[in-house]
């Protein structure tokens, strides 16, 4: 494998290294994640997380359990574990079934890598071009190199805007129940020098409704061939929040998170997590320790919502999605497989 690095995912030819995003911001350490099984556990504690990342991470993993010598059958096993990891993020299915093909391994992880960065720039160049100078840009859950290998979605988005000198002012969401915004957002926010406000997600309506932000900018995890998609619950709630303010709302993604298999937001699996996440955080516990929760980790945005969908190939307005737009600039790509079963 060829040495490569990303904000938190490196590998140095031998051992495959992701930042513990658990951890962040107090502490930053690298853990070993070259095992299938350690990286399974990794992906489900959300020490390695966001979409494409993940796609990204599995296929690192499993080209360094092949080049340490796995076998067929080992091989496929890890495969099949590290693509249920986790249901929502189709990045993660898309990119284990590329494995699963693949001649050789190390070669085919090492383009997912390459791929993921180059896919990040084109929708920085696309999402850009929509901003205008001193533009206030809300964002939801965190969208950026932590997410990706590359600059991110829609923090990538966002970063190229201020690099291009677009004066613009982040909202960041801290992002409930895992806190996402607060810890990792905010944190690449002040590393990249951006200027930004960290909220609480329930002050968002309030700042739409003074008009401090002209423009809603947020990942996803799967967009269905209408257009409808998933991304960090409480996007659903922005959308509804910047209609209803008239205020523009994209959802930024790549190809890889594009599931022309799922004919819209109803076929999107959603995560159903821990209850111990509503009750507390941490070791930290303020509900009633038996007191019943629904904790879902995503939410479905539909189509309806959105003003455009930022791609890494095109910009497509709520009007081309909704008349099936996605499958003529998504469908028949390299890296776009046929419909998957059992997501
Ligand atoms: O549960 P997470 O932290 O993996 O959720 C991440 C998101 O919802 C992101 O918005 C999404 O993966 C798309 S952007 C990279």
């Amino acid at each position: 494998m060829n040495p490569f690095e990303s904000l938190g995912l490196k590998h140095d030819g031998r051992t495959l290294w992701v930042l513990d995003q658990a951890q962040l911001p107090d502490a930053e350490v690298w853990l070993d994640g070259s095992d299938p099984e350690t990286m399974v556990a990794l992906i489900r504690r959300l020490a390695v997380r966001g979409a494409p990342l993940i796609g990204v991470a599995a296929a690192a993993c499993l080209a360094t359990f092949a080049q340490r010598g796995a076998s067929a059958s080992e091989y496929s096993a890890a495969c099949a574990a590290l693509r249920s990891a986790r249901p929502t993020a189709v990045n993660l299915m898309w990119a284990m079934d590329r494995m699963k093909e693949a001649a050789d391994p190390v070669s085919e992880a090492e383009a997912i890598f390459t791929e993921d960065v180059r896919l990040c720039e084109g929708m920085a160049e696309h999402g850009a071009a929509l901003i205008q100078e001193g533009e206030g840009l809300l964002t939801h859950c965190n969208t950026g190199g932590l997410a990706t290998a590359g600059i991110g979605t829609a923090l990538g988005v966002i970063r190229r805007a201020h690099e291009q000198g677009k004066h613009v002012h982040v909202y960041a969401d801290e992002t409930r129940p895992l806190l996402q915004g607060g810890r990792l957002t905010a944190w690449e926010l002040k590393k990249l020098g951006i200027p930004s406000t960290l909220i609480t997600d329930s002050m968002a309506a309030l700042l739409l409704r003074d008009g401090k932000v002209q423009r809603v900018l947020v990942g996803s995890d799967r967009v269905a061939a209408n257009g409808d998609f998933a991304n960090k619950v409480g996007t659903y709630g922005l959308a509804v929040q910047a209609r209803f303010h008239g205020v523009p709302f994209h959802p930024v993604a790549p190809v890889s998170t594009v599931d022309l298999a799922c004919p819209d937001g109803a076929a999107i699996p959603i995560e159903l997590r821990n209850p111990g996440e509503v009750r507390g955080y941490g070791a930290w516990r303020w509900a009633p320790e038996d007191i019943p929760t629904w904790n879902p980790a995503f939410d479905v945005t539909p189509a309806d919502l959105v003003s455009s969908l930022v791609l890494d190939r095109a910009v497509l307005t709520r009007n081309e999605l909704c008349s099936g737009a996605l499958a003529k600039v998504c469908g028949e790509q390299p890296g776009n497989p046929a419909p998957r079963q059992g997501d």
